[in-house]
């Protein structure tokens, strides 16, 4: 609906994409692993509007409870618990409705390039499998814009997710698109689902997540299995050229010398809510390392090096080279002291299925 977007938002916006549209004429399965991932999509479909308890609407006492900012705990701050209760749902509605707007058209984005993806992948088996996620991303567009309409109105998208989402669709080679897309913005997607799926206790946004997770995950694999299963035909140059596009992406995302971060731009919407950002800033990051302590010392970087940085080990693509461009840049935000005390090993999950229904 028009009154959803700002006035200075166009309803419709171009960019320029064009790629090779490739047939394949085998029709016989050729990577047995993608294969069974569509068959499990095709069996594991669900419908937003019957499968969600929308009549319930939103629980806004456990909401505003259980409230997370982005991968970090805030609901665990004492500056959080001594908020009054109108303030924590105003604070929680607006914050949660920017940033859940940013993966709305994080989730248009994934639309857009997985039916880019039907069309630029060789194998039978990478169309097949491409075209059960554009029906999911349709779903999950679907879903994340009526729970927002919930809780507040769809807030614009922030620039730098815009950059991605245009570097990933204009990109000619699909390798690209399922790096920049399945590996780094579903990554971090996945992860900050699951985290906040896991966080929150208001019962239609923890079972909205938990579906969107297990359909993330499949989009993951997929990145997973493909590019694991084409990188020995890769050569060296084109493996730097995935590894500093990959890089680029996630720069964009978390880099605060990149341009605002999410967790930024979300504090200024407290402004609307009565708090001043700045104050309450300074009051979450004194409580930070008491708090990084109980959460298992994740910090703000959370996603990239507790799932974008394992994955990129795991399909080949995090050399000595890149992974001291990562070290660079946790240094230039947090210091070079806390940066060395970041555990860079994590490892991908053996099962992400189990790692997706894991609670803890
Ligand atoms: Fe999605
Ligand atoms: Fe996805």
């Amino acid at each position: 609906m028009a009154e959803d977007l700002p006035t200075a938002h166009p309803q419709t916006e171009a960019t320029q994409a064009s790629m090779d549209a490739i047939y394949n004429w085998n029709y016989e399965s050729e990577i047995d692993e993608l294969r069974t991932l569509y068959a499990n999509a095709l069996d594991r479909q669900w419908i937003a509007l019957r499968d969600l308890p929308w009549e319930q609407g939103v629980d806004k006492e456990a909401f505003q409870r259980t409230f997370t900012l982005a991968g970090f705990p805030i609901q665990e701050t004492n500056f959080w618990k001594e908020l009054d209760p109108d303030t924590r749902w105003e604070v929680s509605r607006r914050t949660a409705a920017f940033m859940l707007s940013n993966f709305l058209h994080g989730e248009q984005g994934a639309l857009m390039v997985a039916s880019q993806l039907v069309n630029a992948v060789p194998h039978m088996d990478g169309k097949f499998y491409a075209s059960t996620q554009t029906m999911d991303e349709a779903r999950h567009v679907e879903v994340f814009a009526k729970f927002i309409r919930e809780i507040d109105h769809i807030y614009p998208i922030m620039p730098s997710l815009k950059k991605i989402l245009d570097a990933t669709l204009s990109n000619e080679d699909w390798l690209h698109k399922a790096v920049g897309m399945n590996i780094v913005i579903e990554g971090l997607a996945l992860f900050t689902f699951r985290d906040m799926r896991n966080t929150t206790s208001e019962p239609l946004l923890k079972q909205l997540l938990t579906y969107v997770s297990r359909d993330e995950a499949r989009h993951t694999g997929f990145g997973v299995k493909y590019l694991s299963h084409v990188m020995g035909e890769i050569d060296d140059g084109k493996k730097a050229e995935l590894e500093d596009f990959a890089f680029e992406a996630t720069r964009l995302l978390i880099d605060s010398r990149a341009g605002k971060t999410m967790r930024e731009s979300a504090l200024e919407i407290w402004r609307g809510a009565g708090l001043d950002p700045k104050e309450a800033f300074e009051k979450i990051v004194a409580e930070r390392m008491t708090i990084q302590q109980t959460a298992g010392g994740q910090g703000f970087s959370g996603p990239v090096r507790g799932f974008v940085i394992p994955t990129l080990r795991k399909i080949g693509l995090f050399s000595e080279r890149i992974e001291g461009h990562f070290v660079e840049m946790f240094e230039a935000n947090l210091g070079k002291e806390r940066a060395a005390q970041l555990d860079m090993q994590i490892q991908f999950p053996e099962s992400l299925e189990d790692w997706i229904e894991a609670t803890g």
